[in-house]
């Protein structure tokens, strides 16, 4: 368990804290491209505990930066976006995206200061329909992450954002916690209830499975394995990759790109991306008449957005409502009785409260994965506090492209770490990309 110093060191992330200033040295994704509008209304959002506005120039460029003006503070959300910038509606100062201050019309000429006055504006740039932004204090940005599914053009993707309202770091362990699978989500699955030959069935037939752990290049992997039959094991590997982001193994390993961003707004909202490429194989979770199980829904419904700090992508089953929990289907039907897989892990997570207490949990051999997630991030915080040390993979994005998560069935004589790679080896990679590289202990 951790101390409820380093529970504090995890989960805080705003302007000055260990934690914060290791998020900081990553590019985040802070909205999608679809939500600005060149000439449009600037967005609210906050990111990292700061409250920021994203807008878009005349020319399509995008701008991220504080919301308020350099001036006298008050908010650009209210500004004008017009003719190649955005002017505050207090005194009419001008700035373009990345800050500089264009216009001080209210100032005599020999007075003005354009120079000094400039907003404070972070680097943005655009890939797959996301505006990602640099929020560190190195004057040229590392490179855009490397991994898989961070590659592939829009319109290879799926993606969908959903925020939730918890520290950002219960509700990624979510993730790397496989265990839960067997009773939050298929806790009323019995292997006959799905189809013949589906591996998803050695998931359920054995609820506590073995793991096996590795610190790898870009964070840590583990292997859940059990039974796969005569001389054959089955396998669920999952990723934490740095500094917010996981794999999960809920398709065919062989043709699952995916990666689920956990982005902390602040220390008690977290926008969760899912990116996954529009060829997945995702594990059939069918009845052998081929129709879905009960609870196994994945469509979202969203309250509409708003112009509210929190107001993006927020879903109607939420805890206001229980999120439609509905106790007859729990008792004859799904084990939660709440609607969507999404939802359930929402649900939970968020019924820790907005910031867990760590202090007071009881891990256990399942939660390996969860603990050593943990050490992890608090060695990279602390190394990068302590002596500048630079956090896994911001400057070798590269190392990302040896992580894929999934199922598979494999030869138990193999091992786990041989069986990983020779998946690997035998993967689609839409980018052309993957690496068979897998980091020792
Ligand atoms: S506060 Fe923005 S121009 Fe004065
Ligand atoms: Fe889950």
């Amino acid at each position: 368990m951790p101390t409820a110093q380093d529970s504090e060191l995890l989960t805080r992330v705003g302007p000055g804290t260990p934690m914060g200033n290791l998020m900081r040295e990553y590019w985040l994704p802070a909205c999608k491209s679809a939500e600005v509008k060149a000439d449009g209304a600037p967005l609210r959002l906050v990111l990292l505990g700061e409250k920021l506005i994203a807008w878009r120039d005349s020319a399509g460029r995008i701008g991220v930066m504080d919301h308020r003006c350099p001036h006298r503070r008050a908010s650009l959300f209210f500004g004008r976006n017009e003719e190649g910038g955005l002017r505050c509606v207090y005194h009419g100062w001008k700035f373009d995206v990345a800050g500089k201050c264009l216009d001080m019309p209210n100032v005599p000429p020999q007075y003005a200061f354009r120079d000094k006055a400039g907003a404070k504006a972070y680097k943005a740039e655009e890939r797959n329909g996301m505006v990602w932004v640099y929020m560190g204090a190195r004057e040229t940005a590392p490179p855009l992450p490397s991994f898989e599914a961070a590659l592939l053009p829009e319109a290879e993707l799926n993606s969908f954002w959903v925020q939730r309202e918890c520290n950002w770091l219960q509700a990624l362990e979510g993730d790397i916690d496989t265990s839960h699978l067997g009773f939050l989500h298929d806790g009323k699955v019995m292997p006959e209830d799905l189809a013949e030959g589906t591996i998803h069935r050695w998931a359920v037939a054995n609820r506590a499975p073995d793991y096996d752990i590795a610190e790898t290049d870009w964070g840590v992997m583990y292997g859940a394995h059990r039974d796969g039959g005569p001389g054959h094991t089955y396998y669920r590997f999952a990723h934490f990759m740095f500094p917010c982001w996981t794999l999960i193994p809920a398709g065919n390993f062989g043709h699952y790109v995916t990666a689920r961003g956990w982005i902390p707004l602040d220390d008690t909202h977290t926008m969760f991306i899912s990116l996954s490429w529009r060829q997945n194989r995702s594990t059939p979770r069918l009845r052998p008449d081929g129709t879905p199980l009960p609870g196994a829904r994945f469509d979202l419904r969203y309250l509409p957005n708003t112009t509210d700090w929190h107001g993006r992508w927020r879903p109607v089953q939420n805890k206001e409502n229980d999120y439609e929990i509905d106790r007859e289907v729990q008792r004859d039907q799904s084990f939660t009785g709440i609607e969507g897989i999404h939802m359930q892990d929402q649900a939970v997570t968020e019924s820790m409260g907005p910031i867990t207490d760590h202090e007071n949990e009881h891990l256990t051999i399942s939660d390996l994965m969860i603990a050593r997630t943990r050490q992890r991030l608090l060695h990279a915080a602390k190394a990068l506090a302590q002596s500048g040390a630079t956090p896994p993979g911001v400057d070798n994005p590269e190392s990302y492209l040896g992580a894929r998560g999934g199922d598979f069935v494999a030869p138990a004589a193999l091992g786990w770490r041989d069986a990983y790679a020779a998946e690997l080896r035998n993967s689609v990679s839409p980018t052309g990309r993957l690496r068979v590289a897998v980091a020792a202990e």
